[in-house]
């Protein structure tokens, strides 16, 4: 008798478990919004195997983190490298997913030999150039562009960067309207940390105001998201979907990590010139997460899915700054050779407290 059923036994657990599908980020808020990673060379080269079975599994969108940085896409004036860029749009292509292209404009990461130009036509040459040639490359491969990074300063002025200091402050506007030339089938954002805050936020408002005010495209705006987790600023961010919508573009989440380590500034910024010296009461969880910063994290991500969820006619995609813990940025910035927690996944690519909680602001029975 138990011979005749073990075998059905058997074959019941079986069916049980090739029925219970892992849960995916992409499909669970499928109707609600795009759901993106930014990925490292490694991984556009499918060298790093956790994030070859999670991408296509988990995302339907994806950031270039560095590639197509001037630094790397236009290494030399008369010389393009778009050999990774390339490959990441064959990846994105094959795999069914959508490519928001990081970015155009930004003073950081810029080659040397436009960080030494000294006159403005030069600059001016070099700026045309660059996004004529790069937008114009992937005009209908990628589906947007960051055409400007991080322009503002904290109390909403625009940032002394070399940009606005050569070409003047309608330097956005204008790489707004050569990439709106080089690539029309192409969407094109306004990217930058902290604009949840009042100030700055009143300052990019005044931005995409004067962008729109010339006549010129400009299809949404990137809240980049570097948070706290044990300090996300909820009512700001609601706030400036509100405000931001009404501008009459689309609002998404960029670069999305939750943070669980000490901060060594009492402000919060994601500016990547500003970094610190290692300490080790700087790194407080080198062998793993306490259960109670783990709930913190999965509350805080919790909240926001929650917020995300109810303007989600609004938001349009929430993209992680990273795929797994292991790559995230935060393990070297602002401080070198730290263990961050920030993301969904682990360090082995097995989801966290975090991730449940966040497919569980879907899906009510999910749990965390
Ligand atoms: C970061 C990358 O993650 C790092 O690998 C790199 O060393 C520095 O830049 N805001 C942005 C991103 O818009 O491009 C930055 O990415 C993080 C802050």
């Amino acid at each position: 008798m138990l011979q005749r059923i073990l075998p059905v036994i058997a074959c019941t657990v079986l069916a049980a478990q090739s029925f219970a599908q892992p849960a995916s980020l992409k499909t669970t808020f499928r109707n609600d919004f795009l759901i993106g990673a930014a990925i490292n060379t490694r991984q556009i080269e499918e060298r790093d195997t956790t994030a070859a079975r999670l991408i296509p599994a988990q995302f339907n969108a994806l950031t270039p983190e560095n590639i197509m940085k001037a630094e790397i896409i236009h290494p030399q004036w008369d010389q393009y490298n778009f050999d990774l860029s390339d490959k990441l749009v064959d990846y994105a292509r094959k795999q069914g997913i959508k490519v928001n292209a990081h970015n155009l404009i930004w003073h950081s990461q810029l080659p040397g030999y436009v960080r030494r130009i000294k006159d403005a036509d030069s600059l001016r040459s070099w700026f045309a150039g660059h996004i004529s040639t790069v937008a114009a490359r992937y005009d209908g491969k990628v589906y947007s562009w960051d055409v400007v990074n991080e322009a503002l300063n904290e109390d909403g002025t625009m940032r002394s960067s070399v940009f606005l200091k050569m070409l003047g402050d309608d330097f956005v506007v204008e790489a707004f309207r050569l990439a709106q030339k080089a690539a029309p089938h192409t969407k094109l954002y306004y990217n930058d940390y902290n604009i949840e805050q009042p100030k700055k936020r009143a300052g990019a408002i005044a931005l995409i105001k004067k962008i729109q005010a010339a006549g010129v495209r400009i299809d949404g705006v990137g809240i980049q998201g570097h948070w706290r987790a044990a300090n996300v600023p909820m009512k700001d961010i609601e706030e400036s979907i509100r405000a931001f919508s009404a501008l009459g573009i689309e609002v998404m989440f960029t670069e999305l990590d939750l943070g669980v380590l000490p901060n060594p500034w009492d402000n919060t910024t994601a500016d990547v010139g500003r970094t610190a010296a290692y300490k080790a009461d700087m790194n407080p969880y080198p062998g793993g997460l306490p259960d109670s910063v783990e709930r913190t994290q999965a509350d805080a991500y919790a909240a926001l899915f929650r917020l995300f969820l109810k303007y989600s006619g609004k938001v349009s995609r929430i993209t992680f700054w990273g795929v797994d813990d292991s790559g995230s940025w935060l393990n070297d910035w602002p401080i070198r050779g730290r263990t961050n927690y920030p993301l969904l996944f682990d360090r082995h690519g097995q989801p966290k407290r975090s991730f449940f909680s966040v497919i569980g602001t879907k899906n009510a029975t999910a749990g965390y």
